[in-house]
């Protein structure tokens, strides 16, 4: 599919409101997305388990208006108005406009709430984008009755990528790949698609506990960071180097391999940091007690054997990993000895999950 795929036919008939609710799951990549090139084309493809609990849901109430000259929108967080989000969402609706006709026609009331505290240092970027994404496209669905599901989610990951690229891998669960990669024939850059192979039981029910290290804002933001990827050293052996991981994962998942598995998945944890410290201007965004932690899962798992592992975004928190056959084993390492680690010793326990929902009225 291209681009002018998600170009719809001129509409028909618009009705003159309603309102319409959405909840999206954030996800944890295993080969990172860092580095993009024009209109949020990903340079290099990546993969991510979707996870559960941290999540945001978002409703979008909207109302006929006469002037359709400009784009209107309120926006609530948690409640209250958030003025300082506006841009990001107002950058959103011009990169979708033209698959998204509609949006001049109305003004937007947009409600949103994430699952997690908000001072948690959790990126909502991919969540939000996500379930925003979904509603704008539930919208055009009550325009246009004859999209597929099929298509209503590749339209959702599609729109969502334009908003943050992360967020396309947040519409499904459980695996989702995104960007152009010889082993998919089916991948492509401009949406998500759920991993089309085998994948090992093992896989299927992982957790994630995301350890908060630090929870203000980051110092650079992913925008800048993947700026900082053109004209970088080590940019092409990296992308070139991602493509070889989605490679090695694909006997990994099949096989239920997890030796193998924390190899791909902390060493790619770690190639995004180093991307970060060989960037011009360079920057650090793990913390001491992030080594400490990612120190203390090493000689946790030299001595217990325990397939315990840690992943990272672009952040000083910390993703450990674990299968649900070592669940209590990993909760009780987590609580005797990472924990005091953790600003305040706050942790979020998540799963890998199933992907976006639809939320009736009465739902919370
Ligand atoms: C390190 O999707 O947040 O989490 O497209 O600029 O919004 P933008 O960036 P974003 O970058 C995420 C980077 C990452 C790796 C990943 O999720 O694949």
């Amino acid at each position: 599919m291209t681009e002018k795929d998600f170009v719809p036919n001129p509409y028909t008939n618009l009705p003159s409101g309603g309102k319409v609710t959405w909840k999206a799951p954030s996800n944890i990549a295993l080969v990172k997305y860092w580095g993009k090139k024009a209109n949020q084309i990903p340079a290099n493809p990546s993969i991510s388990f979707t996870l559960d609990a941290c999540a945001t849901t978002t409703s979008v109430s909207y109302t006929k208006k006469e002037d359709i000259s400009q784009l209107s929108f309120d926006l609530f967080f948690e409640g209250k108005p958030k003025e300082d989000f506006k841009p990001k969402i107002l950058t959103f609706f011009e990169r979708i406009e033209a698959y998204l006709p509609f949006l001049k026609a109305y003004h937007f009331k947009i409600e949103t709430s994430n699952s997690f505290p908000h001072s948690s240092g959790i990126a909502s970027s991919a969540s939000g984008m996500a379930a925003l994404a979904l509603c704008l496209v539930e919208i055009e669905r009550t325009i246009n009755r004859d999209i597929t599901d099929t298509f209503f989610k590749k339209k959702a990951s599609f729109l969502a990528r334009l908003g943050s690229g992360s967020a396309c891998r947040s519409i499904e669960g459980d695996l989702i790949q995104w960007g152009e990669y010889a082993g998919i024939s089916e991948s492509s850059n401009l949406y998500g698609i759920n991993y089309p192979f085998n994948v090992n039981a093992i896989f299927k029910n992982f957790h994630d506990s995301i350890l908060l290290v630090h929870k203000g804002q980051k110092q650079v933001s992913s925008t800048v960071g993947h700026d900082l990827m053109h004209d970088h050293p080590y940019a092409e052996r990296r992308f070139t180097q991602a493509h070889e991981n989605l490679d090695k994962l694909k006997k990994v998942f099949e096989s239920g391999n997890l030796d193998d598995f924390i190899k791909i998945v902390e060493s790619e944890a770690l190639t995004l940091h180093a991307m970060m410290m060989t960037s011009m201007p360079y920057f650090v965004l793990m913390k001491p007690d992030t080594l400490e932690i990612i120190n203390k899962i090493w000689a946790f798992r030299e001595t217990t054997k325990v397939p315990i592992c840690f992943t990272l975004d672009a952040g000083a928190n910390v993703h450990v990993l674990y299968p649900e056959s070592v669940k209590e084993k990993a909760i009780q390492f987590i609580q005797d000895e990472l924990v005091a680690h953790c600003e305040n010793g706050h942790y979020i326990c998540d799963r890998i999950g199933s992907g976006a929902r639809k939320l009736i009225a009465h739902e919370g």
